[in-house]
């Protein structure tokens, strides 16, 4: 029945880990990572018509357009992988994206289960982005200094490069950490509202440590 379903959002700044939790989370729960930054930087690759829309926010570190995001939500939860539970990660990222997301599970008569807070500090976040590589292959992220893969530059997973994605650069990270704190954050107190809201704290702990919070606010219901 959908009262038991897990329709999961991880919420959290810029470089909070919710890409290293959310692989962890899948691995353990089964649910499809929807990642909307994932499936934008796909789009941006490709070429495609959103792809080329979307680009400029992306490079400056503002937001895509509400509209052409939730779109994007609304197809992929769609498909029949979602329909039993689901992951969401950088999405939502305003209080619009949130309640036109309520009103399309509504439709379903679905629900947000839980939506999971990383908190972290600031100086730490910048930390973080500077340092971290992704796969080019499987999509995978490391850390220079905190979790660097075994050969330098190649993915332990795939043998993919790595490369450092082109908003990870200090200036575009404020410019993210500002739109974080102006447009996304208010989603704690519309959470809190929903009687949702969870926090897992995730300063000075590593991955696996963070998660063990994690899963116990996963588990408890
Ligand atoms: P998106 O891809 O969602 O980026 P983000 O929210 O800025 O978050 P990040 O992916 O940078 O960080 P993360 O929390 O996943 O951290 P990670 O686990 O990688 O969005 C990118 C852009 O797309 C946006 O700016 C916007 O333009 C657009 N966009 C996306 N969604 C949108 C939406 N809904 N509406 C409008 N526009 C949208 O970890 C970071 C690093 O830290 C890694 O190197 C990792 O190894 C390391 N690390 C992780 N955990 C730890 C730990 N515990 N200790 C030490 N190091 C750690
Ligand atoms: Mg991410």
């Amino acid at each position: 029945m959908t009262d038991a379903q897990l329709n999961v959002i991880l919420l959290g700044a810029p470089g909070a880990g919710k890409g290293t939790q959310a692989e962890r989370i899948v691995a353990k729960f089964g649910l499809p990572h929807i990642s909307t930054g994932e499936m934008l930087r796909a789009a941006v690759a490709q070429g495609t018509d959103m792809g080329l829309a979307a680009q400029k926010f992306m490079e400056s570190g503002g937001l895509v357009p509400d509209e052409v995001v939730i779109g994007v939500v609304r197809d992929r939860l769609a498909e029949p992988d979602a329909q039993n539970g689901f992951l969401l990660d950088g999405f939502p990222r305003t209080i619009e994206q949130a309640e036109r997301l309520d009103a399309m599970l509504a439709e379903a008569g679905r629900a947000v289960s839980h939506v999971i807070l990383i908190d972290v500090p600031e100086d730490e976040l910048v930390q973080r982005l500077a340092g971290r590589r992704m796969c080019r292959g499987c999509g995978k992220g490391y850390h220079v200094v905190f979790d660097p893969p075994k050969a330098k530059g190649i993915c332990d997973v795939c043998g993919s490069e790595l490369y450092q994605r082109t908003d990870d650069n200090e200036e575009t990270v404020r410019h993210r950490l500002e739109v974080y704190r102006a447009q996304t954050e208010p989603l704690v107190g519309y959470y809190e509202g929903h009687g949702v809201l969870q926090s897992a704290y995730g300063g000075g702990k590593l991955p696996d440590d963070v998660f063990a919070q994690v899963q116990a606010l996963l588990a408890g219901g």
